[in-house]
């Protein structure tokens, strides 16, 4: 417990790394060009539970697309084993400095879900290795795609990935006479550099409606700031409306079978993201069938949008885990270092295998596929294409 006075230094100290952050922001430049990279260099993190079984299938359909460019040269898979719950409790690190060296010699990152210790764990605060990733990575657009077609559903959310209720996460604090902080935070650069990336996603892909999500309702200063901020980011925008919701009607909305086909973009700061990807992600078929990339100017990393699901493992069933996260988390990256043609196959095959055929089903249970023979039907699909 903090007293007022260390409660005062805290806000101090918060506000002190705020202030080199947003400095930081300013002083980075424009996106790496992949294009111009002799090597490009995919690491890999299987993560924990159920992580390394659909993270192998993934990385096995994208060396299958990429085998060419693995050949000559041009694109590398590196293993970044290290980052277990295990090595974080035993470093007492998010992210063992070790594997953050090793993540941060690559351009791009496809990760396993990460196992976070919750309130029941009683060794020290240790952070997300997700939050912590996309923080020193600055990885600041979490952009979430969720599609059903036979239901005119095509969403893409831009989630804040660096703010927010996140941004501080683990400094929340207890004071006294029983009182709990804890910290969001939104900066006008911060906001403006997801909000241009929603915008630009829009323009380039022929959408006309992007849905500012908040609650600037109640919560003004920092709400209010992200949606004021994205109004403005909208007017270098004319041919785009945009169109600023509440949270709560948002998330009514997308469950309205009449109104819902009608969200294109929708830009978000980090709580609101999470909460409404998964919701999103269930009319897909539930977040098991959901990726997710995590966008930064240097780095980049490809994810599911779920957790570990470490019971699947404690009952012996994490072999029949669904890996569709994970290899739509290798489209999104595939897309994102340009490779547009085998994009188009791989989420081809995935809707093929996923929808349209549906040779195999994947249960999570003995009665479904196994992980890898569900990869191995999607590449079996993209070679038939
Ligand atoms: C997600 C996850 C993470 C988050 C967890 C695992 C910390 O739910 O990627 O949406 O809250 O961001
Ligand atoms: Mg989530």
């Amino acid at each position: 417990m903090l007293s007022n006075e260390q409660a005062r230094q805290k806000m101090d100290d918060i506000l002190d790394r705020q202030k080199k952050r947003v400095a930081a922001m300013r002083a980075q430049g424009d996106f790496v060009d992949y294009a111009t990279l002799d090597k490009l260099i995919i690491g890999v993190c299987g993560g924990d539970g159920i992580g390394p079984v659909i993270t192998k299938v993934s990385e096995d359909v994208l060396r299958f697309l990429l085998a060419d460019d693995v050949k000559a040269g041009k694109v590398e898979f590196r293993t970044i084993d290290g980052l277990t719950i295990e090595n974080r409790i035993a470093t007492g690190q998010a992210i063992p400095a070790d594997v953050l060296a090793e993540l941060k010699a690559c351009h791009i990152v496809l990760k396993g879900p990460t196992t976070t210790p919750d309130s029941s764990y009683t060794g020290p605060n240790i952070e997300s290795a997700n939050v912590a990733m996309r923080r020193e990575l600055d990885l600041f657009a979490n952009v979430r795609p969720v599609k059903v077609p036979a239901q005119g559903i095509d969403w893409t959310f831009f989630r804040e990935n660096t703010e927010g209720a996140y941004a501080v996460g683990s400094l929340g604090f207890e004071a006294e006479d029983g009182i709990s902080v804890d910290f969001t935070i939104t900066t006008t650069d911060g906001t403006r550099r997801i909000a241009k990336l929603a915008f630009e996603y829009a323009k380039n892909n022929g959408k006309t409606h992007v849905a500012i999500v908040t609650k600037a309702n109640v919560i003004k200063a920092t709400d209010g700031k992200f949606l004021s901020v994205c109004g403005e980011v909208a007017e270098d925008y004319p041919g785009i409306t945009a169109e600023s919701w509440y949270a709560d009607i948002m998330t009514a909305k997308l469950v309205d079978e009449k109104r819902r086909r009608d969200f294109q973009v929708m830009v978000l700061p980090n709580l609101y993201g999470d909460i409404i990807t998964d919701e999103a992600a269930e009319f897909q078929g539930g977040v098991g069938t959901a990726g997710s990339a995590n966008i930064g100017k240097r780095y980049a990393m490809f994810e599911a949008i779920h957790g570990s699901a470490p019971r699947m493992v404690a009952e012996g069933r994490d072999i029949y885990a669904d890996p569709c996260s994970m290899l739509r988390a290798g489209v999104l990256l595939l897309r994102h270092i340009g490779k547009m043609a085998e994009a188009a196959r791989m989420e081809r095959a995935l809707d093929i295998c996923m929808f349209d055929e549906k040779k195999l089903a994947v249960t999570g249970r003995d009665t479904g596929a196994t992980s890898a023979a569900f990869g191995q039907y999607v590449m079996d699909t993209i070679a038939a294409l």
